[in-house]
């Protein structure tokens, strides 16, 4: 029974009913038939426990292929939302409801529309990072790891509007040559990295790399060694020799490097403000193992998605999953 006040909080508020967590999840998973799948910037427990830790691109791929009944998305409201609408018959929760984004609430599927509108002959490119309304007024879906090869694939005169996220449109825009017209939107996030300390960091550690995610600040992506997805900076620092790395993105991506990385050395980049913890994306932080556990028991919170938005949102983010598997993504 879904308590009222359950509904209200938008997550399961219960105390935890056994004393080894990790136990009790791994045998609610089997006994259910479920999956936990965790993005890189979930609290390091929650990645360990995951049967699948990935980056966006990878957690719909997943969310696709899987024949469990139940899928928990460690993970924030969009990604749920994707794994919904590519399986629309199984259970897919997320622990806590209100893992939103701040990208995807930067794009309200209304105005959107209407900037779609005002640009009738352009292909429309959305960021996986949006709601499932704004997927559905969009031709293409792309993620970080997959948005510079979709927008190549489309002929160079093409008229493109690309959003929400203002920082990845233009890196892509200056890494293509294009002029995709671009939404006004960001991260909170990835907006508060700071290049005054990120330089003062390479004085200490003049070997390290900086390592950047595209939706950060042009100013912070033009200093980077190396810009790509979590799952690209990862791999990136598996491959390289240096001891040190600047991390410019959200530092849950910090748990897996250190763990697949253990003689390197991650630093994350310094936001602007050094009070307070602005390189953690609280929505992403509001998933816990308490929340994880009770969600699997009560098999809620759902994500639900309107089945006329989601019969719109299934052509794009199809397009971008058969365009990545021919490119090998
Ligand atoms: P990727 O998972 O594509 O690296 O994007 C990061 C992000 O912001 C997810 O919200
Ligand atoms: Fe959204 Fe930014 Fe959090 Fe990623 S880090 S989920 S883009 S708010």
């Amino acid at each position: 029974m879904i308590k009222e006040s359950w509904k209200n909080k938008g997550y399961v508020d219960e105390v935890v009913d056994t004393d080894n967590i990790k136990e009790a999840i791994n045998k609610l998973k089997k006994e259910k038939n479920a999956v936990i799948l965790a993005h890189y910037y979930q609290e390091g427990e929650i990645q360990d426990i995951a049967d699948f830790v990935g980056d966006s691109l990878a957690l719909a791929q997943w969310a696709a292929k899987t024949d469990a009944d139940i899928l928990v998305m460690c993970g924030v409201h969009f990604m749920g939302e994707t794994a919904k609408i590519l399986c629309p018959d199984k259970k897919v929760i997320v622990p806590d409801l209100n893992a939103g984004c701040s990208l995807a609430d930067s794009c309200p599927a209304d105005r959107f529309a209407r900037f779609v509108e005002e640009h009738p002959d352009h292909t429309v490119i959305s960021y996986v990072n949006t709601s499932a309304a704004t997927k559905a007024v969009t031709d293409v879906v792309v993620t970080s790891t997959n948005a510079r090869q979709i927008v190549e694939s489309f002929p160079e005169d093409e008229k493109i509007i690309f959003g929400p996220d203002r920082n990845l449109g233009n890196y892509i825009n200056s890494v293509t040559g294009r002029n995709m017209v671009l939404w006004d939107g960001a991260c909170h996030v990835h907006e508060q990295f700071s290049v005054e300390k990120i330089i003062e960091l390479k004085k200490q550690y003049p070997d390290a790399l900086v390592l950047a995610h595209p939706e950060c600040k042009s100013v912070v992506v033009k200093l980077a060694d190396f810009v790509g997805s979590t799952a690209a900076l990862l791999n990136y620092a598996k491959k390289h020799d240096n001891k040190n790395y600047i991390v410019a993105t959200e530092s849950g991506i910090l748990h897996e490097m250190r763990k697949q990385c253990k003689d390197k050395n991650f630093i994350p980049a310094p936001p602007e403000d050094s009070t307070c913890a602005c390189n953690e994306c609280n929505f992403m932080r509001l998933n816990t193992m308490a929340k994880l556990y009770n969600s699997l028991k009560y098999e809620w919170p759902l994500i639900e998605v309107d089945p006329s938005v989601a019969e719109k949102a299934i052509n794009p983010i199809k397009r971008m999953l058969d365009i990545s598997a021919k490119l090998g993504l």
